[in-house]
């Protein structure tokens, strides 16, 4: 079965993947919101009737580790951070219909009632399960309580989800080695009743879904690999007391996993919204579950999983209608490497606009940067290079230039009609833009303006009307009231994309109410008679503002790295300790005391440290271990002045193998941290020869 092209007659819902209510966001979390909304918009345009809804994920894990380091209670905490949410949206001109979150009554009671069927059709089983618990704090430890090593690929895991290797969903019991992520306690698995559903039934139904599902190709070939090595059933509850409790019988001390409420909302939220507009402008129950509807779910890559197998198998099991489509975009990444919170090393949403940036440039930015399944790398510099190529040169640069001529020399635009060239132009790029919304392609969708002001820019300069309006006076209102339905068609195609600036333009070019309601034929409907001059859409960014933001932002990453290492305290709850990007994962080879007591490591005192000739980094060092002095050779000549060394207290590995490097003995180790090979010291004054231990 294909789809109908959109618009078609049934109602569209497009979803947001939902955040969880857990830190701050920045420009890396609003590429999904921003890309959910520019769609949904673009949906509308083509005159689509739409519901855009999303919320904030309150339960599981994510929000409960967060909450408990922070010692506060997760409902207040979860709580605090959607309202920051809700209100951080629109300021991004993201508007959703209705943003509700998981632990509203509405999705807790939704989610009871689809639980329950799922029971009642037997598609949920209890089976005794390991589940990881820390002996020592008497504490289960679910999904992200735990980490450990993920047995499919061998990297270091999170208890729900292989994150830094193969990405996969890790059912509990699943990670090998576990480890508390609050205390660092070694856990253990015990024996547990846990409530599983049936998704292995679902096999022959989901590879067909997979077949009709449109949106982008990642969301369809990632599940079909999962699908063709064999589902497994899915466990849907967990001991904890923070979520949603279990409804049916015999799970009195389980919550469902936040995986099962969360995308619940979708419908929740679609449900709050015809509530507050009446079912007669929008009935919730038409797309999801008794009638047709175009469901479409935007999401980050890293859920395809939980979106294209988990959620429809719930969907079809509850008999409720199943996605359309799954749009899944890739990372947004920050001058080539992944964003980091606990570093600071991010471009935080509110700073963003305290910098007095216009909320559609960074619209314009993550939607147009690359497929949307590629990832994005933002950098100031290239964010400055496309708004003012893109922005100021061409689209604002038309925008200004031609309702500036047609407001000075004619009050407006001239009365005229456009030229059968102008008309072509624009009516491919309406086409353009309807098979970019259909092909779920917000670049080339956000293209079509951009790329229709770059003609009317060529197309004024090769007309030159100001050269005509003495001689050829028709001929000029001809060009001249082009230019302003070029315009007005840029305004109605930049709409989804540029919110904010496509009203502005529209506003410009005198149209009375929303450009968002202007369905996309006024493209070339003919631009009212009379408007104003204009003042410019964007502005410029100028070189020094980057170096400015640059420095900035590299200041706080400074800050923020020399705080996390003064403040870490070594456990694993400790982020900058538990596989943040830039820190190495702690070896899960564990020795034995006995094993480490087979070092020798001494206190030393350096007495000579010199450079070894023609050796780049190494240098020869004379250093006192108490019961005799050592020659040894360590890579620190670029690191450190030499001449500073003698009389410095080191610490030494004695009993390690002898090597020559260089043409040099080398007796022995220095110890030293990290890259810049800082050299390990003594808090006291340890003599030289103390055994360290
Ligand atoms: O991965 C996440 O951030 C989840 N909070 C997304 C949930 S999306 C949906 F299922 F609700
Ligand atoms: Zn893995």
């Amino acid at each position: 079965m294909s789809h109908d092209d959109f618009p078609t007659e049934n109602p569209a819902v497009v979803t947001c993947g939902l955040p969880y209510a857990n830190g701050d966001l920045h420009i890396g979390h609003l590429r999904t919101y921003i890309s959910g909304d520019a769609f949904a918009r673009a949906l509308e345009t083509l005159g689509q009737e739409t519901a855009f809804v999303s919320g904030s994920d309150m339960h599981g894990t994510p929000v409960a580790v967060n909450a408990e380091k922070e010692g506060v209670d997760p409902e207040e905490f979860a709580l605090r951070h959607h309202e920051k949410y809700a209100e951080t949206f629109p300021r991004f001109n993201v508007e959703f219909d209705n943003y509700g979150h998981t632990h509203d009554e509405t999705n807790t009671e939704l989610t009871r009632e689809i639980v329950r069927t799922l029971d009642e059709k037997g598609y949920v089983y209890e089976k005794e399960i390991q589940v990881a618990y820390d002996p020592e704090d008497d504490q289960w430890l679910p999904d992200r309580y735990v980490e450990g090593t993920c047995p499919y690929c061998g990297e270091r895991a999170r208890g729900d989800e292989c994150d830094e290797g193969c990405g996969r969903h890790l059912e509990p019991g699943e990670i090998e080695d576990p480890v508390s992520s609050i205390s660092g306690n070694p856990a253990e698995y015990r024996e547990r009743t846990h409530k599983f559903f049936r998704v292995s039934e679902f096999e022959e139904y989901l590879s067909e879904f997979l077949d009709r599902l449109e949106g982008t190709s990642n969301a369809r070939n990632q599940p079909r690999e999962w699908i063709e090595s064999g589902l497994q059933d899915w466990c849907i509850t967990r001991d904890m007391d923070w979520g949603i409790d279990y409804p049916g019988e015999g799970g009195d001390d389980l919550v469902l996993y936040v995986w099962v409420d969360a995308p619940i909302e979708y419908i929740a939220s679609t449900k709050q919204y015809s509530e507050r507009v009446g079912a007669e402008e929008f009935d919730w129950a038409t797309p999801w579950r008794d009638g047709e509807g175009e469901l479409v779910h935007v999401i980050g890559r890293d859920i395809i999983q939980h979106h294209t197998v988990f959620w429809p198998a719930m969907l079809r099991g509850a008999d409720y209608n199943e996605p359309r489509a799954v749009m899944a975009s890739g990372f947004v990444n920050l001058d080539g490497a992944a964003f980091s919170t606990s570093r600071d090393r991010a471009v935080w949403a509110d700073d963003y606009l305290d910098e007095g940036f216009h909320p559609d440039l960074v619209r314009y930015y993550l939607t147009t940067t690359g497929g949307f399944q590629n990832d994005v790398d933002f950098s100031w510099e290239k964010f400055q290079e496309r708004v003012n190529g893109e922005l100021v040169g061409t689209l604002g640069n038309f925008a200004y230039r031609s309702l500036l001529f047609a407001a000075r020399n004619y009050g407006g635009a001239p009365d005229a009609d456009t030229s059968e060239e102008v008309r072509e132009r624009i009516e491919d790029a309406v086409a353009d833009f309807g098979a970019a919304v259909n092909d779920y392609s917000l670049k080339e969708a956000g293209e079509t303006a951009v790329s229709l002001a770059g003609f009317g820019n060529e197309y004024i300069q090769r007309n030159e009307p100001w050269n005509l309006t003495g001689e050829e006076p028709d001929r000029a209102e001809q060009v001249i009231y082009d230019c302003v339905q070029i315009a007005k068609a840029v305004a109605v195609l930049s709409a989804p994309i540029l919110p904010g600036k496509a009203q502005r333009l529209w506003e410009q070019l005198g149209e009375d109410g929303s450009v968002h309601d202007a369905p996309l034929d006024a493209a070339l409907e003919s631009p009212p008679g009379e408007f104003d001059e204009p003042d410019e859409l964007f502005e410029q960014i100028e070189d020094e503002r980057v170096e400015e933001l640059n420095a900035d932002l590299e200041e706080r990453v400074e800050a923020a790295s020399e705080e996390a290492d003064g403040e870490s305290d070594g456990t694993a709850a400790d982020e900058s300790a538990s596989g943040d990007a830039d820190v190495e994962p702690i070896s899960e080879d564990r020795i034995s005391f006995e094993e480490f007591q087979d070092l020798d490591v001494r206190v030393g005192e350096i007495e000579v440290a010199e450079p070894i000739e023609g050796a780049d980094d190494l240098a020869r060092l004379e250093v006192d271990i108490g019961a005799e002095t050592r020659q040894i050779v360590a890579g620190i000549k670029q690191l450190h002045d030499l001449d500073e060394l003698p009389g410095e207290r080191v610490v030494v590995l004695a009993n390690l193998e002898q090597a020559e490097l260089f043409g040099v003995e080398s007796d022995g180790m220095l110890l030293a941290a990290g890259e810049d090979a800082d050299l390990l010291t003594t808090k006291g004054d340890s003599e030289p020869g103390t055994k360290i231990r």
